[in-house]
């Protein structure tokens, strides 16, 4: 009896959190700004944002990697706006290279887990050469996190031999489908 309810009670909850997670209403970039400070090691040659229907904006980004880089560091932020962006939750700094063998940075792997498929990043160091995302766009069912709606900056640094290298910093939003989730 008392097992039941535990079940249920759990059940109730996964339910809520599975729907909450679930039913993003509008998932998307908003803004996508890159910038290289070392042009002799990496040259971004294009990176765009495109809106194929209201709630789908696909990110392109086309850069080169012009020496092998094989001592990587990531710097990832997360910024809130509110009268501006405040930092939100996330400030992570960690060695790529370690990351791409072992998947072991959780909030990696969520922001990892969207963009795979659309990239030619997913490999071990080193890295060389053509670094390409082609029409990626934000699936909330893959996000599988509670996030609050709101506007969102997730500001990336790249350090190459823990020199900052370049920046791609992308705007998103997302509204969570209030309705559905009551
Ligand atoms: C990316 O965002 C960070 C944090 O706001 C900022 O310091 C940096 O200048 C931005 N880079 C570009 C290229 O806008
Ligand atoms: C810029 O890139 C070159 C490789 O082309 C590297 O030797 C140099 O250390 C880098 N400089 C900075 C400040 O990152
Ligand atoms: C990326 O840009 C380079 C240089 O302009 C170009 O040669 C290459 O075809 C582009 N790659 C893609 C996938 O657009
Ligand atoms: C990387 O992405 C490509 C394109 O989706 C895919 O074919 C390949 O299997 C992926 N590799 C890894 C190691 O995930
Ligand atoms: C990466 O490069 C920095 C600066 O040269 C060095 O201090 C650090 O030990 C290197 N990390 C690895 C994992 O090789």
């Amino acid at each position: 009896m008392r097992c039941q309810l535990i079940i249920s009670a759990l059940l109730g909850l996964f339910l809520t959190f599975h729907i909450n997670i679930n039913d993003a209403v509008v998932f998307k970039f908003t803004n996508f700004v890159c910038e290289s400070y070392n042009q002799s090691w990496f040259v971004f040659h294009n990176y765009r944002l495109k809106a194929v229907s209201r709630n789908k904006v696909l990110l392109n980004m086309n850069g080169t990697i012009l020496h092998p880089a094989k001592n990587i560091s990531i710097h990832v932020r997360i910024f809130k706006k509110a009268n501006g962006y405040k930092p939100w939750l996330v400030n992570i700094y960690f060695d790529a290279c370690q990351y791409f063998k072992k998947r072991n940075q959780p909030i990696a792997n969520i922001i990892y887990r969207l963009f795979k498929d659309f990239s030619n990043l997913n490999h071990s160091c080193p890295y060389v050469g053509p670094q390409v995302v082609k029409d990626f766009y934000l699936r909330p069912e893959l996000l599988r996190l509670p996030i609050p709606t709101g506007d969102y900056l997730l500001a990336i640094q790249w350090y190459f031999d823990e020199k900052l290298q370049f920046d791609t910093n992308v705007s998103f939003t997302f509204v969570e489908d209030l309705k559905k989730s009551k």
